[in-house]
Formats: C-alpha cells, sequence, structure tokens
C-alpha cells in the first residue's frame, strides 16, 4: 500500500498546513529532548526549498483536556525552532479563534500555532475545527508528519482530511518504511528485544512476532517479575540486583547471551529498556544493546518506545559513530502500527 508524499505534490507558491508532533518534555521552560523537532526539519526544508509560500506548524503538547495551559504553550518549541532554521522568519501565533484570516506578512516564512489541544474541537475530531484553521492560515494542502500522533483519530490528523488533500511528510515516510520493511519484509534472522515494566503493553508485540521472528528476548522489569517465555522466546534469567535484592538491570549471563543474537541477526527491533537506566548504575545491559545495534552496518536495526529512543539519542550525543536505520519518534503509534492497527492519521493520507 502505497501513500501519496509530499514529493507527489507541487507546493510551489502554496500555503502548506504540516502537523508535526511537538510534544516534547518541558522542565522549566527548557526543552530536554528535542529529537521530534530535529526530526520534523527535513520536510520543513523540503517544502522552503520547493517554494511553498508560506507554512504553518499545528502540534499539540501535553494533555491540557481543551482548556488553555500557559505550562503546555508550544512557545518554547517556536523558540527552539528558530534557532534550528535561522534562515528563516518564523513566528508564533495563537489558534485562530474562528475562521478569521491570520494576517500574517508574506516574509514569514513559517508560523507555529498554540497548542491544538487548547480547544476540544482537536480532540473531539471536530471537522469545524480544523476547518476555522485551514480558513484563518488559507492552506491550500496539508502535510502529516506528526508520526507519534498518527494514532489518534483526532481534527488534525483525521478530520482534516475532508477539506485538505493530505500528504505524508518525509518523517512519516522513513518511520513507516522502515517499520513496514521490519515487518513485512524483514531480512533474517529477526531478532525482537523487548524491555520494560507492563507486560500489558507488550503481549501483543510478542504475539505478532511469535511467528515472525527468529528469536524475541525479553528482559526489563517484565522479566524480573517472571515472564515466562515459550518457544522461540528468551526470558532473561540473571539480574543485576540492589540491595534489597531488587532485579534492577539485565545481568552479565543474560547480556552475552543476547550479545550473541544481535551479532548474528539481520533484523533487530527494540522496544523498552532492559533495566533500570535512568539510573547509571543499572544501564549496563541497555548501553550494550544500544551501542551493539548503532555499531552493525549491515542490519536494518529499529529502535522504538519514547524511553528506549530517548536512551539511544542520548548515547548518541556522546557517540556519534552510532547509526540506526530508525529511532522512531512515535511510542505509542509505532507500537499500534508494529502490531497491526490501523491508524487514522495515515488512513487520512490521500493513497497513491
Ligand atoms: C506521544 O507522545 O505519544 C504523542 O505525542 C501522542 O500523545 P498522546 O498520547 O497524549 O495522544
Amino acid at each position: 500500500m502505497k501513500y501519496k508524499t509530499v514529493r507527489d505534490v507541487d507546493v510551489k507558491d502554496k500555503v502548506v498546513l504540516v502537523r508535526v508532533d511537538y510534544n516534547v518534555p518541558i522542565k522549566d521552560g527548557k526543552i530536554t529532548d528535542d529529537l521530534r523537532i530535529r526530526a520534523s526539519l527535513p520536510t520543513l526544508e523540503y517544502l522552503l526549498n520547493s517554494g511553498a509560500k508560506q507554512i504553518y506548524l499545528i502540534s499539540h503538547l501535553g494533555r491540557p483536556e481543551g482548556k488553555e495551559n500557559p505550562d503546555l504553550s508550544l512557545l518554547p518549541v517556536a523558540e527552539a525552532l528558530k534557532k534550528l532554521l535561522p534562515k528563516n522568519k518564523i513566528e508564533f501565533g495563537p489558534l485562530p479563534v474562528d475562521d478569521k484570516p491570520l494576517q500574517v506578512p508574506d516574509e514569514v516564512k513559517i508560523v507555529l500555532l498554540e497548542n491544538l489541544r487548547f480547544d476540544p474541537g482537536e480532540e473531539a475530531n471536530s471537522p469545524e475545527f480544523i476547518k476555522d484553521i485551514i480558513d484563518a492560515t488559507g492552506a491550500d494542502v496539508c502535510v502529516q508528519d506528526g508520526f507519534a500522533v498518527v494514532h489518534r483519530a483526532h481534527a488534525s490528523t483525521s478530520a482534516v482530511a475532508e477539506y485538505l488533500p493530505v500528504y505524508m511528510g518525509l518523517l512519516v515516510e522513513k518511520e513507516v518504511e522502515n517499520l513496514t520493511k521490519a515487518i513485512d519484509d524483514p531480512e533474517q534472522p529477526v531478532l525482537v528485544i523487548i524491555g520494560g515494566a507492563k507486560v500489558e503493553d507488550k503481549k501483543p508485540l510478542i504475539d505478532r512476532f511469535k511467528d515472525k521472528a527468529n528469536m524475541i528476548v525479553v528482559g526489563g522489569r517484565i522479566a524480573a517479575d517472571g515472564y515466562k517465555g515459550g518457544d522461540g522466546i528468551y526470558v532473561t534469567e540473571d539480574f543485576d540486583e540492589d540491595a534489597n535484592g531488587e532485579k534492577l538491570d539485565v545481568g552479565p549471563l543474560a547480556t552475552a547471551k543476547i550479545a550473541g543474537y544481535i551479532t548474528d541477526a539481520k533484523t533487530i527491533i527494540w522496544n523498552g529498556l532492559l533495566g533500570k537506566a535512568e539510573d547509571p548504575a543499572y544501564a549496563t545491559a541497555s548501553t550494550i544493546v544500544a551501542e551493539m545495534m548503532g555499531e552493525r552496518d549491515n542490519a536494518e536495526t529499529v529502535v522504538c518506545g519514547g524511553d528506549t529512543a530517548g536512551f539511544v539519542e542520548n548515547l548518541m550525543k556522546d557517540h556519534p559513530n552510532l547509526h540506526y536505520s530508525l529511532v522512531s519518534t512515535g511510542g505509542g503509534a509505532a507500537l499500534e502500527f508494529l502490531v497491526g492497527k490501523q491508524l487514522p492519521g495515515l488512513e487520512a493520507i490521500k493513497r497513491k
């Protein structure tokens, strides 16, 4: 199944509405992880280089439940964008109150609008809400580049398609291509490494890959809590413990075994940290997996899940040689895609 991408539309002199996912962690007004902002740049640069007249960026941040909340303003993201795209005039603007034109001067190339979820219409998938935005901005086309939110049926991911043709942005394309390859056409052997805390979150992923993967490794809290594997599933059996006997990381024997699987695999999908990796004392197994995957040149390497992707991104800051086929920006969206669910934000994109 092929989707129309941003390369299939002539955006010259057009106003483009781009749905991004700038739901980034912000602490004391400072962005602590800008992966999702940086990941949106290829599409923005592509649109600017292709002569788009103006780009309106729309996103949510957090869960303000339809009410304005200054702590969840996207203003810090606008400031970050200005630094990342210094050659372009970028402004931050409020959500339009109705369909009145926003009247942004032509020299302003990018406008980031305020948090969509300040209005209840966004999560209610309200056609009127998104129509007001389209009318106020004068948008001619929509580009969906917020991979992390395509599993939500919201006004900016779903209802928008009632009024504008929607095209896939380069980030969504990269995510969908790599995840599809890992599921539908993986080079063998396929290794799936699963960690994290909640077995109910990971069970669908284990079930989905039971027949597709040559080996599934289960570590993290799930393994520490005694998950029972079965054929083709290796549940780590030794752990690093704290003074109270709490199992906080995968131990050296299991880590060595996982390292062997990584060396042999041609497709590696990793979702979920293997220990309490926010504490460096218990980040050993996750670090080894991240490094070994990131050093592979001849394998498809996919990292997904918010914490796992954040961990790998952090590691890459100190080890720029590490590289992956995909460090997914989508937490829930990537999981839902991998387990085969239909995602409303992708359904809304016109197919070829
Ligand atoms: C995410 O961070 O997973 C996405 O931005 C979606 O956010 P949500 O779970 O609040 O819809």
